[in-house]
């Protein structure tokens, strides 16, 4: 019922709704024009990024976007991660519900305890995946504790993202 496919050019005007609505826009505050899309999105589709972008499809919908990619490819991140006490190899990943009325449902656990399955199979080297989240999301970090996550860092990020601007948590979990 839950399936990931790459997210193509097609999808820009889909993902830009989804990033303007004030559900994801405060947790996800990028721009979403077309020249932004395609600067962000374009490298991740032609794979000149190693960033993977998806589109989460629930019975074929499209409902969300979700991404994975190595720490190690991102040396700020990286440094930032590890500064936050992750010292083993990780993959991060990210994601979001579009869909206003599948909010709050318990939709995003099993989106993303589906990802994290393809993801241990994707990269079979990485021990560790790791999310930061805003203390205040507390929908976003309750649904990774609900898919068994586990807080390893509590504080402020070195980051300039703006997605992770104010107090964090981070959580990892581990391959089974
Ligand atoms: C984060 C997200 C994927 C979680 O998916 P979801 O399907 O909403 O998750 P759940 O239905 O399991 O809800 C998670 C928690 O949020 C709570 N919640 C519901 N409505 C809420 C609200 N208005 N404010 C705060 N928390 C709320 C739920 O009660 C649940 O907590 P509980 O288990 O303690 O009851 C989804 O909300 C989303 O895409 N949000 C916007 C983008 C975003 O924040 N991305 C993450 C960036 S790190």
């Amino acid at each position: 019922m839950i399936a990931f496919r790459p997210l193509c050019r097609g999808d820009f005007a889909l993902l830009s709704v989804w990033l303007e609505r004030e559900h994801v826009a405060r947790w996800w505050p990028d721009p979403h024009d077309p020249a932004s899309l395609e600067a962000h999105y374009g490298p991740s589709i032609d794979a000149l990024d190693p960033t993977e972008v998806f589109v989460t499809l629930v019975e074929d919908r499209p409902v969300g976007m979700i991404q994975r990619y190595l720490v190690a490819d991102y040396p700020e991140w990286e440094r930032a991660v590890r500064s936050a006490g992750v010292t083993e190899p990780a993959v991060g990943i990210d994601y979001l519900i579009g869909e206003p009325d599948l909010i709050g449902r318990g939709l995003g656990p099993r989106v993303i305890s589906a990802f994290v399955a393809e993801t241990w199979a994707r990269y079979p080297e990485v021990p560790q995946l790791v999310v930061a989240v805003q203390q205040e999301n507390r929908h976003s970090w309750r649904a990774l504790e609900k898919c068994g996550f586990e807080r390893v860092f509590a504080g402020m990020i070195d980051s300039d993202d703006p997605s992770d601007a104010g107090p964090s948590f981070v959580y990892g979990t581990w391959r089974p």
